[in-house]
């Protein structure tokens, strides 16, 4: 009999007789058919019992099944969160999944945010190539599924992959999700790189101020009462002192436009090369440019013309999708919203908050071999 000691195998008796006495925990599992069988297993733990009694000092105790697991996660709590990995990865993980389930039914991208920064409008862009197809929409949390993110993680890989219809056999089908706020996530990073290691990450940056600006404005369209009640330059400088409720939409506002801080988390479980930086300026402008971009990343050998797709809507003032006869198809009300200019105040002082992130993140843009966002550019001469 074997064990399987994260990932190595050891004689069982080598693992009794030496880890055991060596490691705080040890967790035993083993097929219902070892046990009905045959009786070594029992045989050999009474044993190594005895052996411990004999020639150690060690006292054993035991507990009720939940109250050794509350032990465990004392002592290891990081463990706590549990960590779904790509079952393809391992063959042994493979071999024991259902025969009808398949890797392929996850995303090989992912557009991961930030909130407002045109995420919506490259996800239906994105959507319209014939050889990507993008997650059926979430009623929960407005059409983005949010796995990676929030709690929906522990529902676990199978809820997951109902977001995605079956693989057929015969198209080069490539799934795609967007979630936007797994860029400013803690936790999204790690968990989708060890689900989805070798997937394809886009992130779309617009001038961190006019993100915020835009959250802002999303907030009130919404009915926020903190931001109805509050103006933008209040909220963007409400100190230590200001009440919570004030500091968490602050928060809100300002934290997802430390692009650095999130990118680099992003950099720290994903290759440079699997990340595509873009400029959502350049997406209101010239999305043809930046759909050639994509479709080169993601080595899309069915190069899609979105210049015969796409048309420029005066009356919504962005690009849209064109429709059979001539009309277009624009996203809703609730993106591409007017409302009046930022005040200078409150440009100059996210100026001087972004400052320090914009360095880092023309620094890490070097890094990764990715050009400047124009407005970066832009922001970097106020710098000097
Ligand atoms: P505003 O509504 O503040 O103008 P997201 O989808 O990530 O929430 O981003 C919303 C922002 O996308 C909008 O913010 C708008 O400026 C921008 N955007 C870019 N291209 C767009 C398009 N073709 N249609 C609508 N909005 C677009």
């Amino acid at each position: 009999m074997d064990t399987d000691l994260r990932g190595l195998f050891f004689p069982l008796n080598v693992v009794l007789f030496f880890f055991i006495p060596s490691s705080q925990i040890s967790i035993f599992m083993t097929h219902l058919s070892n046990y009905g069988n045959d009786r070594l297993g029992l045989y050999t733990f009474r044993n190594l019992v005895k052996f411990l009694q004999t020639w150690t000092n060690l006292r054993l105790q035991t507990l009720a099944p939940v109250q050794l697991a509350q032990r465990y996660f004392q002592i290891f709590p990081e463990e706590r969160d549990p960590i779904w990995q790509d079952p393809c990865e391992d063959k042994r993980h493979k071999d024991i999944w259902s025969k009808e389930k398949t890797c392929d039914r996850f995303p090989k991208l992912l557009i991961i945010g930030p909130q407002k920064t045109g995420t919506t409008a490259l996800y239906l862009f994105l959507g319209m190539h014939p050889d990507l197809t993008s997650n059926y929409p979430s009623k929960e949390t407005f059409e983005e599924i949010q796995f990676f993110n929030g709690h929906n993680y522990h529902r676990g890989i199978d809820w997951y992959m109902e977001y995605f219809p079956l693989p057929s056999n015969t198209s080069s089908d490539y799934y795609f999700e967007k979630s936007a706020n797994y860029f400013d996530s803690e936790v999204a990073a790690r968990r989708a790189a060890a689900l989805l290691p070798k997937a394809k990450i886009i992130t779309i940056l617009i001038n961190p101020a006019d993100r915020a600006y835009s959250w802002y404005q999303h907030q009130r369209a919404h009915g926020d009462s903190v931001a109805l009640k509050y103006t933008f330059h209040d909220v963007i400088t409400a100190g230590r002192n200001a009440p919570i409720k004030l500091r968490v939409l602050q928060n809100r506002c300002l934290v997802p436009g430390w692009y650095a801080t999130h990118l680099g988390r992003w950099l720290n479980h994903y290759h440079l090369s699997q990340i595509l930086v873009l400029d959502g300026q350049v997406l209101r402008t010239e999305p043809f440019a930046l759909m050639d971009k994509i479709q080169k990343f993601l080595g899309l050998t069915n190069t899609l013309n979105y210049h015969k797709i796409l048309a420029f809507d005066p009356k919504k003032g962005f690009w849209c999708q064109l429709l059979d006869g001539g009309k277009t198809k624009c996203l809703g009300k609730s993106k591409g919203r007017r409302y009046p200019e930022m005040d200078t105040d409150s440009r100059t002082f996210l100026r001087e908050h972004y400052r320090d992130h914009n360095i880092e993140l023309s620094r890490l843009l070097y890094k990764m071999g990715q050009p400047l966002p124009s407005w970066l550019r832009e922001e970097l001469i106020h710098t000097r």
